[in-house]
């Protein structure tokens, strides 16, 4: 052990020795094109980047995959520039490669690190053969706003699972220390507080206070910064005031000084010159002097840097120590992928073995990201009592749409669409018929006729709904997030045709389905399922394996309820069942006072329609005997908190198992409940299992109102169970 970590010692210091002595034999053009990433995608090496790259003006490309062309603009800086030092090679390998994992979001409600890991080592692999050695991912932002359409790349709403599932991705994607030809080097972002957009609608204004923001928005990113996480992605948003690509205080005092993050961070797509549009600089050169301070180490497709660093520098306006800072960030990286070694990439490395892995892990992860919101009975469906099914709707057959949103090199002829997946599952025995009924999903009018004369035939209907790809991601967010198009009718009208209806929703957000759940008989939330979506989603629905996905985010009723989170404050005055009224119950001239006088809305109510944390399973678990082993634990100690939870039914299962607490007392409101544990836990029918979950006093601590963290002497109440509304509970106390 000892020997490692002094070697490990010897190879930093190796390596700070040589950036020093690169840094010193640079001159500042060559030092500032290493803190310039350009786009690169194009058919060919053009003249211009090769030229580029010959100067030492550029330290980074992005969106080239083609590993020919890649190899070549390695092989001009290696072998044309005056120093030969190697690019990054940057892409979006969001949730896949050609092969394509379940949208982050679905990753997310499958609870599962190991197959979130999975699925980022498998993208890494066949990325890097393509010569990419970094992808900007993880998205890391706590996401409240099924209205924003990057909800869609996020691991949801709760800070602890998408810190859990982060660390986990970056593992994926860096390996062991991102050293080596398979590994790539890993992205947070965006850096700090994009999910909180006002209204919902891409690149707004946030504003969240310096409490919330480290209690909630910094948690994940803090996770992965000590997880040892390389790179880091500025927001294109302002938060409180200053654009984030120009926050000096997030990004110097917090993110580097407070947490000792040593490496690159990143711009997004030209940020740094929109720091000017935010109306926070007053020109480009100011623009690129505000990020380079504040500690942005390479601007992403813009050409602020380019243009006004060196200036800045001669003009003794901006510190060359401030440059050398950038541009070590930037070769230590390279040095860490060992692209000083050999920048080439191997396509040996996804071969046959790799490519059917990756199909493997995208359908795992379809099967464990796909969450059964409603189920009277119908699912699984006997297969041998189907003399027919009818397949119908927007969402059945459509290899690409099925996708999800990161999906520029994604193969959608790998697909297996849920009609495939039904018919290679249910064929010949039952006859399986198809009717699209609406060529998109927003259109206006469907072929509603033949689908209900086609559902009165059948036995069964699974109607394959949502919105596709291009619904959700970045920019594209919805005031409305209803099913679009007229597909609430298709439902009501096939539901009418009296058979049973299993709805199976694809989608890149949570949308509101309170307008169909009586209209169907099961319902099964897919998300963008990838590549092998089809096959598991068939596979769930006849049973040959059982739903175990629970949902990382809260589903509303309505829009208006927009936010809705499990892990809200409690107020002066929280809700419930006896004090709210509904708006059709209000009698003239009620007096005011006596209208509920809590936080509620008279037409929605205050509960979500499905809450976080929530799913079904083909069998039902009950939870029982929750224990504590010491009701009062001081700082430096762990509580063990465990339950027993039984598989009631006669299907073996997996039950996610979670593990909720509620600080009571706090010197700032404290959530009603916050997440604190979670195992996937397997059943056989009729078996029982007690679950533990060892909670630090650690883990009880919090930021205070000095923006500090602080523990604090009081009563903690714990639940364990199924999902956020658990009420297993019992009480510990922590004394100081
Ligand atoms: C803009 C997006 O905000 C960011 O997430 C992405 O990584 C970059 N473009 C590069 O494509």
């Amino acid at each position: 052990m000892a020997a490692t970590s002094a070697a490990a010692i010897d190879k930093s210091a190796m390596v700070k020795q040589r950036i020093a002595v690169l840094i010193g034999e640079m001159t500042l053009e060559e030092k500032i094109g290493q803190m310039c990433q350009v786009d690169a995608g194009m058919d060919e090496v053009s003249e211009t980047l090769a030229e580029d790259i010959r100067k030492g003006k550029i330290g980074s490309v992005l969106n080239q995959v083609d590993a020919r062309l890649v190899s070549e603009l390695q092989r001009i800086a290696i072998e044309e520039s005056r120093l030969n030092i190697p690019l990054l090679i940057g892409r979006d390998v969001v949730h896949g490669f050609s092969v394509i994992m379940p949208i982050p979001l679905g990753q997310a409600a499958s609870w599962n690190p190991g197959l979130v890991e999975a699925c980022a080592k498998s993208a890494s692999i066949e990325a890097a053969a393509h010569g990419v050695n970094w992808t900007f991912a993880p998205m890391l932002d706590i996401s409240r706003d099924p209205r924003w359409g990057r909800i869609a790349e996020s691991l949801g709403e709760d800070p602890f699972l998408a810190a859990s599932l982060g660390v986990s991705m970056t593992k994926g994607f860096q390996g062991e220390n991102c050293y080596g030809v398979s590994n790539i080097a890993a992205c947070a972002k965006h850096f700090v507080g994009y999910g909180a957009v006002e209204g919902g609608r891409d690149y707004a204004t946030t504003n969240i206070p310096e409490n919330e923001l480290r209690n909630i928005y910094l948690e994940p990113f803090k996770a992965v910064v000590e997880a040892g996480i390389t790179t880091v992605m500025t927001s294109f948003s302002d938060i409180d005031g200053v654009p984030a690509t120009g926050n000096e205080y997030l990004l110097r005092n917090v993110l580097r000084d407070e947490w000792g993050f040593e490496g690159l961070v990143i711009s997004d797509w030209n940020s740094i010159g929109e720091l000017e549009t935010h109306g926070f600089a007053e020109n480009k050169e100011q623009a690129a002097f505000q990020a380079v301070a504040a500690g942005v180490s390479m601007e992403m497709a813009g050409d602020a840097y380019a243009s006004s660093l060196a200036a800045l520098v001669k003009k003794g306006e901006l510190d060359i120590d401030i440059i050398d800072e950038a541009v070590s960030n930037v070769l230590s990286i390279k040095f860490q992928l060992g692209l000083f070694d050999n920048p080439y990439s191997d396509p040996g490395i996804f071969a046959e073995t790799e490519f059917n892995d990756a199909l493997k892990i995208s359908h795992q992860a379809a099967l464990e990201s796909t969450v059964l919101l409603k189920n009277n009975g119908v699912l699984p469906l006997a297969k041998q009592e189907q003399k027919k099914i009818a397949v119908i709707g927007p969402m059945a057959d459509d290899p690409y749409e099925q996708l999800g949103t990161w999906i520029f090199d994604g193969n959608p002829d790998l697909s297996v669409t849920g009609l495939q997946g039904i018919c290679r599952a249910a064929e010949p025995e039952t006859e399986v018929a198809y009717c699209q009924a609406m060529k998109t999903t927003r259109d206006a009018e469907a072929d509603i006729a033949v689908a209900v004369q086609l559902a009165a035939a059948s036995d069964a209907v699974i109607l394959f709904l949502g919105e596709e790809s291009i619904l959700s991601g970045e920019a594209h967010c919805r005031a409305d997030i209803n099913l679009p198009g007229c597909q609430e009718e298709l439902v009501k009208s096939v539901s009418a045709a009296g058979k049973p209806v299993i709805a199976v929703i694809m989608a890149g957000r949570p949308l509101t389905l309170n307008n169909i759940l009586d209209d169907v008989d099961a319902l099964l939330y897919a998300w963008h399922p990838g590549t092998m979506g089809g096959q598991a989603i068939a596979e769930l629905i006849f049973g040959d394996a059982v739903p175990s996905g629970k949902l990382p985010v809260t589903f509303p009723r309505h829009v208006g309820q927009v936010p809705i989170y499990y892990n809200h404050k409690n107020s002066g005055k929280p809700p419930s069942k006896e004090k709210v009224v509904h708006i059709d119950t209000i009698e003239a001239k009620t007096p005011q006072t006596s209208l509920g006088m809590c936080v509620f809305h008279l037409d929605e109510g205050y509960e979500p329609l499905f809450p976080f944390g929530f799913g079904l399973s083909y069998t039902r678990f009950s939870y029982s005997n929750i224990e504590c082993s010491n009701k009062e634990i001081s700082a430096g100690n762990a509580v063990t908190l465990s339950a027993e939870v039984t598989n009631e039914g006669g299907v073996a299962a997996t039950e996610i198992v979670q593990l909720y607490i509620r600080d009571l007392v706090g010197s700032v409101t404290r959530p009603v409940r916050e997440l604190k544990g979670f195992r996937r836990v397997f059943l056989e029918p009729g078996q029982t299992k007690r679950i533990s979950f060892e909670l630090d006093s650690a883990a009880l601590s919090f930021y205070g109102r000095k923006q500090e963290r602080v523990i604090e002497a009081g009563e903690f109440c714990a639940w364990i169970g199924g999902d956020s509304r658990a009420d297993l509970e019992t009480r510990f106390r922590l004394v100081l």
